[in-house]
This record gives C-alpha cells, sequence and structure tokens, in this order.
C-alpha cells in the first residue's frame, strides 16, 4: 500500500518534471509526453488515481485533488505548447521550411570575354564599326596567302597552326582572314568589327590556351591615313580605360600591314585621398593589340584598287583584356566552366 505523503511527493516532482519537458518538446515529442504522463494505461498520473482505492480512505480525498491537479496543469502545458508550435510553425510537414528566405539558383551570365566583346563593339559601334564574321575553318589561302603571308611564313608551319586532315584546311589562326572575306564582299567604305575563336598548336598553360577569342578592325576608304589609325585607337583606348589613358604605338612586323605597330596603354588612375585631396597614380604600360595601314597587296589579293584605296586593321585578344580588367593570373580559368569563377562577373 503506498503512503499518501509518498504519492503527493511523487505527483509534484512528477508536474515539475512534465512541465520542464513541455516547454522545450516539439510536436512529435509533445505526443510521446501526453502518454508518459496522462496516457490511459501507461501514464503515471492516471496509474497514481487508479491506485487512490488502496490509500487509507482519510487521505485518499487530498491525494485524489492533487492528482486531479496536477492532471490538469499538465494537461493545460500540452495544449499551451501545441499551440505555440502550431503558431510558429507553418511548414506543411515534409515541404521545407517556407518561411526561410528564397534561395534561387544562379541562372547563368554573360562570359566575362564575352562581357569584353560586346562592349568593344558596342564602342566601337558608336563610332561607325558594324559586325562582321567569318568561318572558322578558313583554306591557307585566307589565313595566310591573301594576308601577305607566304607559306613557308613561320606562322603557317604545322608546328603553329591545326590543319584538318585534307592538308589544305585549318582551324584560323587568326581574325585577320575576315578582312578578306570583307574586301572581297563590299565596297569601300568599310568599317567593321569581327570578333571570334580562333586556335593555334599552343600549349595549355597560365598565358595560352589552344583556342581564345580575337577582335579583328578593319577601316578602308579613301584617303585613310595613320592619323586615322592611332586617333580611332587612342579614342578607343580613352573610352574604354578612362580619359587619362595613355596610348604608345611601337613599331614592329605583320606580314599584312605596313607599317605594323604594337598598341600600348598606359592607365592614370585619380585616387581620392581620406582628407579630400586627390592624386593621380600611373600604371604600366600594357600591350593591347596590334594594328598597322592594311598591305596594299592584301588589298589587291581581295580585289580591292589599293591606288585608290587605303586601310587600317587591328587585332586584340578580349581574353586578356578580361585578365587585365578583373586581374585574372590564369587564362585556363576563363575555360573551364567553374561555376565559382564564372558566378563573380554577374547574374544572367
Ligand atoms: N592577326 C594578328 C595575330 O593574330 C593580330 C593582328 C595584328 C591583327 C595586326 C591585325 C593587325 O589586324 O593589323 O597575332
Amino acid at each position: 500500500m503506498s503512503d499518501a505523503a509518498t504519492l503527493e511527493g511523487e505527483l509534484e516532482a512528477l508536474e515539475a518534471q512534465a512541465l520542464e519537458a513541455v516547454a522545450t518538446a516539439d510536436s512529435e515529442s509533445l505526443e510521446e509526453l501526453r502518454v508518459r504522463y496522462l496516457g490511459r494505461k501507461e501514464g503515471r498520473v492516471s496509474a497514481i488515481l487508479r491506485g487512490l482505492g488502496g490509500l487509507d480512505p482519510a487521505a485518499r480525498p487530498r491525494v485524489g485533488q492533487a492528482a486531479n491537479r496536477v492532471k490538469g496543469s499538465i494537461a493545460k502545458a500540452l495544449d499551451a505548447r501545441a499551440q505555440a508550435l502550431a503558431e510558429a510553425d507553418v511548414r506543411p510537414s515534409g515541404h521545407g521550411d517556407l518561411s526561410l528566405p528564397g534561395r534561387s539558383g544562379w541562372r547563368g551570365a554573360r562570359h566575362p570575354v564575352t562581357l569584353v566583346i560586346d562592349e568593344l563593339c558596342t564602342l566601337f559601334g558608336e563610332m561607325g564599326f558594324s559586325r562582321a564574321r567569318g568561318p572558322e575553318i578558313e583554306t591557307d589561302w585566307y589565313n595566310f596567302e591573301a594576308l601577305n603571308t607566304p607559306l613557308d611564313h613561320p606562322a603557317a608551319d604545322e608546328q603553329d597552326t591545326l590543319y584538318l586532315a585534307d592538308g589544305t584546311h585549318l582551324l584560323r589562326s587568326h581574325t585577320s582572314p575576315v578582312q578578306v572575306r570583307v574586301l572581297q564582299t563590299h565596297e569601300p567604305p568599310i568599317r567593321v568589327l569581327a570578333p571570334g575563336m580562333v586556335f593555334r598548336r599552343d600549349t595549355w598553360d597560365a598565358t595560352h590556351a589552344p583556342a581564345f577569342a580575337q577582335l579583328e578592325g578593319l577601316v578602308v576608304d579613301e584617303g585613310v591615313t595613320f592619323v586615322d589609325l592611332k586617333a580611332t585607337l587612342a579614342e578607343f583606348a580613352r573610352r574604354f580605360w578612362g580619359p587619362g589613358t595613355e596610348v604608345r604605338f611601337r613599331p614592329s612586323f605583320f606580314p599584312f600591314t605596313e607599317p605594323s605597330a604594337e598598341v600600348d596603354v598606359k592607365r592614370v588612375r585619380t585616387i581620392r585621398e581620406p582628407d579630400g585631396s586627390t592624386r593621380t597614380e600611373e600604371g604600366d604600360w600594357l600591350e593591347i593589340m596590334g594594328a598597322g595601314m592594311v598591305d596594299p597587296a592584301v588589298l589587291e589579293a581581295a580585289g580591292i584598287d589599293s591606288e585608290r584605296y587605303t586601310g587600317f586593321a587591328f587585332g586584340m585578344g578580349p581574353a586578356r583584356i578580361a585578365m587585365l580588367r578583373h586581374a585574372i593570373t590564369d587564362i585556363r580559368s576563363l575555360y573551364e566552366n567553374d561555376i565559382r569563377f564564372l558566378s563573380q562577373f554577374g547574374p544572367s
């Protein structure tokens, strides 16, 4: 026979234990707690109520009252916790937490090299250039001979160029053959920009890729001189890199231009100090393109009268410009399609 005082003590302890457990329960453990304390068969409180008959009759009402109070108190706590959980929890089960902020997948973006090409096309577009394109598979005539480059020139060597199995077709090694195709099909005045992929038998390392983008420019008209070349390219550099940009032309050689030049830019940045004063900081000279006056032999090969027309051409590597712009040190990262790299250049 249980002693009334022991039961009262047990009831108190049960209440305290139950209220503490209920306060932190989740929906599932809440049901277990209801069964453990109040369940008709296994519940501890119900068992005490059932056992009242075995008590000293004088003690029964006191213990019965205490048991009913504890039962009510635990039931109230269970209901209150269930209500609180229902309000906090807007999840339909199995569908995740709808109250969390949305997580959208990266939908893709334009490639950093494409962004440079588009920007260059827009910029030269404002100076009157339209866009031209040519095939990636060329004949050696378009890729070399029409560009005043004999087939025994080092550039035409099998070590440098990817030939197709037929021996006369090749993957173009530069975008310059587009010059020839445009000259063959259009009457001057010509002002075009031709972006596209080019291919070379190059190693795959931090500074070389066997396939990369180039951007070719061509201007042909009556009376075009080296002054037009310098003014156009300097204007381009200032619009692209900022008004303080300096431009330098170094003598060079390309078979399809005469004279030829390498074009370098030096960026000058204005830095505002915390005290409001400004100072300028000069960068290094960066080589950005090859250029020159179109060789008369190129005009003649394409059927253009070189006595009447002159022109200039230039070619640059948008990947190199993108690398300079974003301080990218390894060209391979532009071609590996790693989303962690590409997603830094903006959303779609
Ligand atoms: N085709 C040259 C190359 O791939 C680049 C180039 C240089 C293009 C001078 C030109 C030019 O149009 O005038 O290295």
